[in-house]
Formats: structure tokens, sequence, C-alpha cells
């Protein structure tokens, strides 16, 4: 215990009301802020009759209105900085699947804040100074590889910076360097589980102790595989790019009761997604971030999207946040029931005779949607064992979600193989 204290900084050590107090404080000044320098901003507030000063209780953000990803885009590209473009020292933007993506900014300070908060993510997950880590997070305008490694770096690590792609490599180079701790999503995990098989070595044979996964959302039975197949700890890490890229929030390996949101810089808030409304902690809803250090790029009730819940601190100060089971986007809606991807995997993997790899396909069929879940067979399954499978997914989707879906196993290796963040849906629905 006196070790783990030891190893905690400042923001950690904060009691209850330090937090509360600081996060006042800040959450005042970024208000102030954004207001002053980011036109978008002063728009919304005015628009909604709020001022910054109006803001003198953490409650009170309630009363200032909210951004969503269509304002980013609205003032693509550089719109909603609060700082002259010569302070901003680097550049990311977000996947934007569909449309402009969002470019965001930081300044030196941002950058600095950011690797201060990935290096308590990768403490918390069980990472030391000395620990040598592999990151198969891409690299590039997606914030995965250079927070995680800017991050990793500050917390005193040897970093391997990876990348994702070229998974034989990928193997080799865990084999020889001796990673304990590797940062990936954790779809890409399970292709290079694929590839440790495929040549041969033992998965759980490597010097890897942690895992640190995220960038899309995975269950605990994705967990308990990954753990059980690597021999290692799998823990979650939360963030997204337009609050400042991964490490707004992280999972405590001790504990992997959720995570933990780092709210000395990023504070929750849990909403109705249709009403707005801010829902007491414990209430599932839609989360929106505010950014209370930002320099170039604040953040003000930012629409995140993805679905959880706050809940009471527990290994740390800090509030947590529910394992995402998904984001509104992802939702598929099939004869008025909602579905998300996540429960379609917790019943793929629990599933004998099929590999943790899977596919949804939305089809119309009429004016009805329809959904085909495409499994894969793991080598060697009889055909069998496949028709079982194939029935008992069928059975487990509507017993336990109420919904009728086709499904098809497929061979081994058939299914695409994830290289960075997985797409579990394809919808060939026509537009
Ligand atoms: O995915 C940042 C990141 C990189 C997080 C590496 C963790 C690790 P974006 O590309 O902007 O940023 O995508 C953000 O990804 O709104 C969620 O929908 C999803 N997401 C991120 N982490 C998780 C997670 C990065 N742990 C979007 N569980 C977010 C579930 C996640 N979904």
């Amino acid at each position: 215990m006196a070790e783990k204290t030891d190893l905690l900084d400042a923001g950690e050590r904060l009691g209850p009301e330090e937090l509360r107090e600081l996060q006042l404080e800040r959450l005042r000044a970024s208000l102030r802020h954004a207001y002053a320098h980011v036109p978008f901003y002063r728009e919304s507030f005015d628009k909604a009759g709020v001022r910054p000063e109006d803001c003198r209780s953490l409650a009170d953000l309630a009363h200032f209105p909210f951004t969503t990803k269509a304002d980013l885009r609205a003032n693509y590209p550089y719109g909603m900085y609060a700082v002259p473009r010569e302070r901003v020292r680097r550049l990311h933007a977000s996947s934007g699947t569909t449309g402009l993506p969002t470019v965001v900014g930081y300044t030196d300070n941002d950058l600095s804040v950011w690797a201060d908060m990935v290096a308590r993510s990768i403490r918390a997950a069980g990472g030391r100074p000395g620990d040598i880590v592999h990151v198969a997070y891409g690299y590039g305008l997606f914030t995965g590889g250079l927070g995680a490694h800017y991050g990793a770096e500050r917390l005193g690590c040897t970093v391997v910076p990876a990348s994702g792609g070229m998974t034989s490599r990928q193997v080799r180079l865990i084999q020889d360097l001796g990673p304990g701790v590797i940062m990936v999503t954790p779809s890409y995990m399970l292709t290079l589980l694929d590839e440790f098989e495929r040549q041969g070595v033992d998965p759980r044979s490597t010097s890897l102790r942690v895992g640190v996964f995220g960038a899309e959302p995975w269950t605990e039975s994705m967990r308990r595989e990954i753990e059980e197949r690597f021999a290692i700890d799998a823990v979650d890490i939360y963030g997204l790019s337009e609050v400042i890229g991964p490490g707004v929030a992280q999972e405590c390996v001790e504990t992997k009761d959720g995570l933990h949101v780092w709210e000395d810089h990023f504070y929750p808030e849990v909403v109705d997604p249709i009403t707005g409304e801010v829902l007491p902690e414990g209430e599932r809803g839609e989360l929106v971030f505010t950014s209370l250090t930002k320099e170039a790029m604040p953040i003000v009730r930012y629409r995140t999207r993805d679905l959880t819940r706050l809940l009471p601190g527990t290994a740390r100060v800090f509030r947590r946040m529910e394992k995402i089971t998904g984001r509104s986007d992802d939702m598929v809606i099939l004869r008025g029931v909602n579905l998300f991807p996540t429960q379609i995997e917790e019943i793929v993997l629990r599933t004998p005779g099929v590999a943790p790899h899977f596919q949804l396909r939305l089809t119309r069929e009429g004016r009805m949607d329809a959904l085909t879940v495409r499994a894969e067979a793991r080598p060697g399954a009889t055909p069998e064992v496949r028709e079982a499978a194939a029935r008992s997914i069928a059975a487990a989707a509507k017993d336990g979600i109420g919904v009728s879906v086709s499904v098809e196993i497929v061979e081994p290796e058939s299914l695409e193989r994830s290289v960075g963040k997985i797409r579990r849906i394809v919808d060939l629905r026509p537009r």
C-alpha cells in the first residue's frame, strides 16, 4: 500500500473536497477562456443567456449549451481554437468516417498535460518506470499512437513505437525486445493472437504482463478471452480526440471495476440523450465532457455519443465510468429493439466452436431491417459443431436481447482482421 501511494501524482492525492474546489476554479477559468477567445462559444453562450461568471458551482455547468460534432465540423478547421495558430504545436484528427474530420490542436502545455494523463493511465494499468512499452496503436493523425507514446516516455518507460500493421513483425518484436506492457486496440490484440499461433509461438510465454486496451468498445468476455490466452492483465483506457485523445479515463489494474475519469482535467456529466437533462450518478446515458485545463481547443459540454454511467471512485478519488457498452451511432434498431455490437460480442465469445471474430451485416427486407451475424468457426470445428453454434447464437440473441438474427458460421480466417479500430457493422441497406 505504501508503495502504491508513493506512486500517485499530486492530482491523485487530492481529497474529495479539494478536488471539487480545484474543478470549480478550473471550470470557471476554462469557460472564461472559451468565451473570450472562441467566437463560437461567445455566440452559443449569448444565445443561451449565460456568462462564464454565472458558473458559481459545478452544478451550474448544466445551464451552459452543449457542443456537438456538427459544431466542430461547422468550424472546420481552425474555428474552435482559442490561441493564435502559432502557439499550436501539434494537430491530430478524429477518424471521421463520414464528412469532414475534426482537426484538434494542442499547445505545448496541452501536450504536456496529455502526456501526464497517459503516464498516469499506464501506471494505473500496472506499468512502471523502466518498463518496455510496445505501442501498437496507429501513429499519425489518430491520437492513439503518439498519445500512448509520449505518455509512456513521460512515465519513464522504454517505448517501442511499433504502430499498427505488419503483424508478423509485431510478434517478432514482442519476442525479441521483451515488453512488459502492450498498448493496442483489443481487436488488433486478437489479430496478434492469431499471428502468434500461426508462427507456433505460445502467446502465454511472452514477457507481457499488462495490456492497455481501448479506442473501441470491448466486453468483459473479451477481457477474459485476452487475459486467458495471453496470461496478462487486460485493462481499459478511454479517450477521444475532441477532448484530448487516450488518457481521459483509465481502469486500475487492482480493481478492474470501470474507468476512473481523470476529472481534475476532464469534467464528466451523463445526460439523457434525448432531453439533454443531467442524470444523477448511477444512471445510464450519454457521456458529456468539459475540458478544465485545455488551452488550444477548450471544449464545453461535448456530446460524446458514448453511453455509460458514472459511479463513485474506488481505487482513486475520481469518479468512475462504467465500461462503455456502445455509441448511440452504433446502435442498431431491429423491429423496435435496440441492439449494440457488444451484446453480440458477449454471445459469440461464450459460444463453443466459434472464434472471437464476428461481423454484423445489416440489410433491408421489404420495409424491415434484418441483421446477420457472421462468426468464424474455430479451426477444426466440425459441421455439427458449426450448426450447433449457429443455433445457439440465434437463440441467445432471441432470449437475451429479444431480436431475431440470422447466423452464418464462416470459415476460419475468412473475416477481415482489424489493424486498428474494428468496424463491426457492415451496413448494406440501400441509401
Ligand atoms: O480512439 C482515442 C484513444 C486511442 C482511446 C487509444 C483509447 C486508446 P477517437 O479516434 O477520437 O479517439 O475516437 C473516440 O472511440 O468516443 C468512443 O466511441 C471510442 N472509444 C475510445 N476508447 C474507448 C473505450 C480515440 N475504452 C471514440 N471503450 C470514443 C469504448 C472507446 N469505446
